[in-house]
């Protein structure tokens, strides 16, 4: 099965360098890999050729709620994946909240791009697994999937993101097997298990696993070096 990619490109790109970056992505081959761009929402016109991703949704549909983006508008602009729960968010948001916008994504035919992982702290006081089970039960309470519907789940540990630190093939190979279990217990199986956090291509090769169904970066992918490196390693 062909690897996910996730392009998170965070607040990280103007439009004029995501432009730029975009030239450059020209030149790289994405058949044999099922490619997913989030840029900001002021840059989706520039990634128009790729399949398109939100970095966050709004679980309303329509109303007075200032500065949001609802998921239902972000389907009849056809963008099809949004982000949530991602550790740059989560501190300004509840598990209800991350629980309503899954459920908000679905309901507009998306599908929800379900960040979850463990702070340094939690890895300290080896409660890794509690955290991760609250973070996903809770996200997916009251979630049935019919037969259309997919999730994308990326498990990427907080101390992880943006650091350079990353884990072993054999730590990623065991937390998804645990959270495959964990899936298994609440009957869910139409899901993509992605890992994320400090990947790149230093590393990408020593933690290429086929249990992993693909990779959400932030940093490497506005980087058409990274990209292109990363995109031929997981082909
Ligand atoms: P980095 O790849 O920069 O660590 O970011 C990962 C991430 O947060 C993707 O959502």
């Amino acid at each position: 099965m062909k690897k996910l990619l996730i392009c998170n490109h965070k607040m990280f790109l103007t439009y004029d360098e995501a432009i730029i970056l975009k030239n450059k992505m020209n030149d790289i081959n994405f058949d044999d890999i099922n490619l997913v761009v989030c840029p900001s929402y002021l840059n989706f016109d520039v990634f128009k050729d790729y399949t398109l991703g939100a970095q966050n949704c709004f679980y309303e549909d329509k109303g007075a709620y200032t500065g949001e983006i609802s998921c239902y508008d972000l389907n009849l602009r056809k963008i099809k994946y949004s982000i949530v729960g991602h550790s740059d968010r989560r501190k300004y948001e509840t598990n209800e909240e991350i629980n309503l916008k899954v459920k908000s994504l679905l309901k507009n035919s998306m599908t929800p791009i379900l960040c979850i992982g463990e702070t340094k702290m939690d890895k300290e006081l080896r409660r890794t697994s509690e955290v991760l089970k609250k973070q996903l039960y809770s996200a997916l309470d009251g979630v049935v999937l019919d037969k259309s519907q997919e999730l994308v789940i990326a498990y990427e540990p907080v101390w992880a993101i943006g650091t350079g630190n990353n884990l072993s093939k054999e730590q990623i190979e065991d937390t998804l097997m645990y959270l495959r279990k964990l899936l298994d217990l609440k009957e869910i199986h139409n899901y993509k298990l992605l890992y994320g956090g400090s990947v790149n291509k230093s590393n990408i090769n020593f933690i290429l696993n086929d249990i992993v169904d693909g990779y959400l970066l932030g940093n490497a992918s506005i980087n058409d070096d990274e990209l292109k490196y990363i995109t031929k390693c997981i082909k």
